[in-house]
């Protein structure tokens, strides 16, 4: 779907969508269309009980008076609500319900509420951007599509009094929109076609955006001792990578150490020895979503050419049950020489992670670290699918973290650490082991374990085994691989670290 902007006209063909406020008072261009449709719009939104609520829509078709297919209302929400978040919503919800409708082209009118803290160039590049992202999809595996389960539109215009101020406002936010997508593509992927190789190849690809790559192969991690990640490695016929991506983009003298960002890269989770129940096994495929948002992150700071210094690590494994996997009761020896008795081999995600985060501290020297994964099944009992589980052991990064992912609708809830939870990590025959005593708090034993492995930096930990994955469309996120956290992350970085 192409998005772009023009001036507002009323189309004389294909379709046409118009925002109303809450309360159904319509503005300026939908007062025109009601007055040259004989007052479809005002009849219709009686009869169809539309109220203008935040998502809410409304079809009329062929409405007499217009040579449009169809004119489609969009609530806005109460007036004084409206933010950037609603406007991406209206973009999302406009391009859900025109996507396949059939029209090619169709245009969005927006009527906007006076007193918008947005300029116009920002409210429709806001509109623009929900499109973009709703109008995803992963359809590359579907060879027999019915017809009218096919998109039919192709040409998308965002009305704006400001058209060419508002595509310069829309650029960094269509970059990340395709770095979104590409994080997505990524998650969607099945595990027989993303595996450590193809995964790292794809890493590769970020070349392209001047990311500079590089690819620690299996000898490289021998080599370095990155015993946690191998033992997980060991049980498949598929060998790990390390994906280590740098964009340097920071002007001038100031701070070169880069923002560390490392993620949980588990192709596919089996459990290993330690082996999950057949039903849901398939949903594994995603459990490399944490590697999928630091690749897509860093596609979108190189993209939009963000001024700032900072360094993606993926630890890339798949993991498998075979007679070379590791078996539960095994120690393993960590970069960091930290020993690890491996109680549950589908506790593998912490493994991999240890090795990683201790090479960003030791080889970067970084402000900060953030790791993303998809880790526990205990943060969903806890959250739900509606918040990431956030840890930390520096407040400031947590409160940043968090602001950034209401700013974005990606919300964070920080979840408590502390001495009593990490005592239960304490093992018997090694320095820890990988898993808690029972299953209670088993997002925060978790989290206790990386904290083992990043010393003094400013860590922040979030665990995303509820997010990645949406059984549920919602405005601009369609159901499946969400891309959570790209957004998030580019937004804590552009408000934080590049406002110099
Ligand atoms: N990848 C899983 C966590 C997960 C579960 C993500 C469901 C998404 C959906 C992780 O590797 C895992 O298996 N965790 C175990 C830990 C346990 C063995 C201590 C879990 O959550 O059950
Ligand atoms: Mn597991
Ligand atoms: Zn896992």
């Amino acid at each position: 779907m192409n998005v772009s902007f023009a001036k507002p006209a009323t189309p004389t063909a294909g379709a046409l969508a118009v925002t109303v406020a809450a309360g159904g008072t319509l503005g300026t261009t939908g007062k025109t269309v009601d007055d040259a449709t004989g007052g479809a719009l005002t009849r219709a939104m009686a009869a169809g009980r539309f109220a203008g609520k935040r998502e809410e829509t409304l079809t009329i078709l062929a409405p007499h008076g217009l040579e449009l297919s169809r004119i489609v209302l969009i609530g806005l929400g109460k007036a004084e609500q409206v933010d950037a978040l609603t406007l991406q919503a209206v973009g999302g919800v406009a391009a859900a319900a025109l996507e396949k409708a059939g029209d090619a082209g169709a245009a969005i009118a927006l009527d906007l509420p006076e007193g918008l803290s947005l300029s116009p160039a920002d409210a429709a590049a806001e509109v623009a951007y929900g499109a973009r992202l709703r109008g995803y999809r992963f359809d590359k595996y579907r060879t027999r599509e019915a017809k009218d389960q096919k998109p039919t539109l192709t040409d998308l215009t965002v009305q704006t009094g400001a058209p060419e101020e508002a595509a310069a406002a829309f650029a960094p936010r269509g970059a990340v929109a395709e770095a979104v997508a590409f994080t997505r593509d990524l998650v969607s992927e099945p595990a027989n076609v993303i595996y450590p190789e193809t995964l790292a190849n794809a890493c590769v690809g970020l070349s392209a955006f001047g990311v500079s790559v590089q690819v620690l192969d299996l000898p490289a991690l021998q080599k370095l001792g990155m015993g946690a990640l191998l033992g997980v490695a060991q049980g498949s016929a598929r060998e790990p990578r390390v994906v280590v991506m740098r964009w340097d983009g920071a002007p001038g003298a100031e701070d070169k150490r880069p923002l560390a960002f490392v993620g949980k890269g588990v192709t596919f989770d089996t459990g290993g020895i330690s082996i999950k129940p057949a039903a849901g096994m398939e949903d594994m495929k995603w459990d490399m979503g944490g590697s999928a948002t630091v690749i897509g992150l860093m596609r979108a700071l190189a993209a939009r050419k963000a001024r700032v210094n900072a360094v993606g690590i993926v630890g890339l494994v798949e993991n498998m049950p075979s007679g070379t996997a590791q078996r539960p009761g095994d120690v393993v020896t960590s970069l960091s020489g930290q020993t690890i008795e491996v109680i549950n081999t589908d506790a593998e995600g912490r493994l991999v992670l240890a090795d990683c985060l201790w090479y960003a501290k030791e080889t970067f020297t970084p402000r900060l670290i953030v790791d993303l994964a998809t880790l526990t099944g205990a943060i969903m009992v806890a959250l739900g699918t509606e918040y990431a589980g956030l840890f930390a052991n520096d407040d400031a990064l947590a409160a940043g973290l968090a602001a950034a992912g209401t700013a974005v609708g990606e919300p964070l809830w920080r979840m408590p650490m502390g001495d009593a939870y990490d005592k239960e990590i304490n093992s018997d025959i090694a320095d820890m082991k990988n898993t808690g005593a029972g299953r209670n708090g088993g997002s925060i034993t978790a989290a206790q374990f990386l904290k083992r492995f990043v010393g003094d930096v400013p860590w922040a930990h979030l665990d995303i085994a509820g997010m990645a994955w949406t059984k549920k469309d919602s405005a601009t996120v369609p159901k499946g691989a969400s891309g959570f956290g790209v957004r998030l992350l580019d937004r804590f970085v552009a408000d934080r670290y590049e406002t110099a």
